[in-house]
């Protein structure tokens, strides 16, 4: 029987992956999206353009923080899965916008929750939360697995922390199917401009084809187990398959510096990554993350999932498809010029 899912974030990185995975498993899909004065659907745009999948994917408009019509679309749309990743998902923003920020990840979780409680009354219902590496923070201990206490030191990471337990708290109080995915950071040709990686491989780009000289960035030592985003949402669907509800960390096993990130993009292009780039104290945040490095072990255990794109891959997947991307823009500035 075709299962129908509901994706919260689905305009995102995972949420333009998880939509793939899901129509291409034959999903009915629900996504939805925020009112934008622009369009914000150019990671799902595709999916609309094959006429196969258009036909099993709906977009609704909706925020994380208006409950009550959460839970009219929830109700509406009655999915056998909700994944909830919507989110102000940036760390560093978090410090500017914190009320913001939980009222997106800390009440929009608990509204996706309280709307597939609802829900719970007329069929059943199991539901992904995106948790976050993030919430171990100042680590108390190296690796980091499911039993490993959060410590938690951002404004976003404060919020995750609430995601996460009133994730647990549902479960409990009221068996509701509902599992978070602790995933540590993952990234991809699709991952939004301003983390780290991508402001990485599209600089490089950009330098490579001479749209930009200089590369501004804060901590060079931050350490962080970087995997690729299209194999973490295959995680996801894993969770919401198990047979009961639970907490899974999704992790590559490998931690690397953003100076290390830097080397292996620049290296790609025949550049020396010391000759272009500067520190901007702007970048630094009030509190930072020294070093993740999660371990997987249980995921691959019980999901049988785990990661297998290398660091080196990943850079090169993306440090290809930004090259391409500026010589595009170089030539756009070429053609506007004759
Ligand atoms: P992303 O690219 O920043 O996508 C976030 C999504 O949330 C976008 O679709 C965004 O919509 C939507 N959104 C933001 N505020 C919203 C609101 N108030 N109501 C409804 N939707 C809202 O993030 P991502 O990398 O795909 O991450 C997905 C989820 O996993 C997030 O919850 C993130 O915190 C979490 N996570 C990510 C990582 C990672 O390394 N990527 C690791 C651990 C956890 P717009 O397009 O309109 O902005
Ligand atoms: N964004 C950014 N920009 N980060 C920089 C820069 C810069 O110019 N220079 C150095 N960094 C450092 C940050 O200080 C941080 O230590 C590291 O690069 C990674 O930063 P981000 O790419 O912004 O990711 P993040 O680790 O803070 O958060 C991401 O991963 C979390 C999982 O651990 C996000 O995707 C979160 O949503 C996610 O939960």
């Amino acid at each position: 029987m075709t299962k129908t899912a509901l994706i919260t974030g689905i305009t995102g990185q995972d949420g333009s992956y998880l939509a793939e995975l899901l129509l291409h498993k034959e999903y009915l899909v629900h996504g939805m999206l925020r009112r934008s004065s622009t369009f914000s659907t150019s990671r799902i745009d595709h999916l609309y353009r094959d006429r196969h999948e258009e036909s099993r994917l709906r977009l609704h408009y909706g925020d994380l923080t208006d409950g009550q019509a959460l839970t009219n679309l929830v109700l509406a749309v009655q999915p056998d899965e909700i994944y909830n990743l919507g989110a102000q998902s940036h760390v560093r923003v978090s410090y500017d916008q914190p009320v913001y920020t939980l009222q997106t990840i800390g009440v929009g979780t608990l509204n996706v929750l309280e709307a597939a409680r609802q829900l719970m009354r007329s069929k059943p219902v199991r539901v992904y939360q995106a948790s976050s590496s993030e919430m171990f923070g100042k680590v108390l201990e190296t690796p980091q697995t499911e039993r490993t206490p959060f410590n938690p030191q951002s404004p976003y990471a404060c919020a995750k922390a609430y995601g996460h337990f009133q994730t647990v708290n549902y479960r409990r109080g009221y068996d509701l199917f509902a599992s978070n995915g602790i995933l540590f950071n993952h990234e991809s040709e699709r991952r939004g401009e301003t983390f780290v990686t991508r402001k990485i491989t599209r600089a490089a780009g950009r330098i490579k084809v001479g749209l930009q000289k200089k590369l501004f960035l804060g901590n060079l030592d931050a350490k962080r187990d970087w995997g690729y985003a299209r194999e973490y949402v295959e995680g996801m669907w894993r969770m919401l398959q198990h047979h009961e509800p639970d907490d899974f960390v999704m992790a590559t096993g490998r931690t690397a510096s953003v100076r290390d990130f830097c080397r292996l993009v620049f290296e790609q292009l025949d550049l020396d990554y010391e000759e272009f780039i500067e520190i901007d104290p702007n970048y630094f945040r009030p509190a930072e993350v020294d070093v993740l490095l999660g371990d997987a072990t249980k995921a691959k255990e019980v999901l049988g999932w785990e990661a297998t794109t290398t660091l080196e891959e990943l850079a090169r997947i993306m440090t290809a498809h930004d090259y391409d991307l500026a010589l595009r823009e170089a030539h756009a500035k070429r053609f506007d010029a004759d």
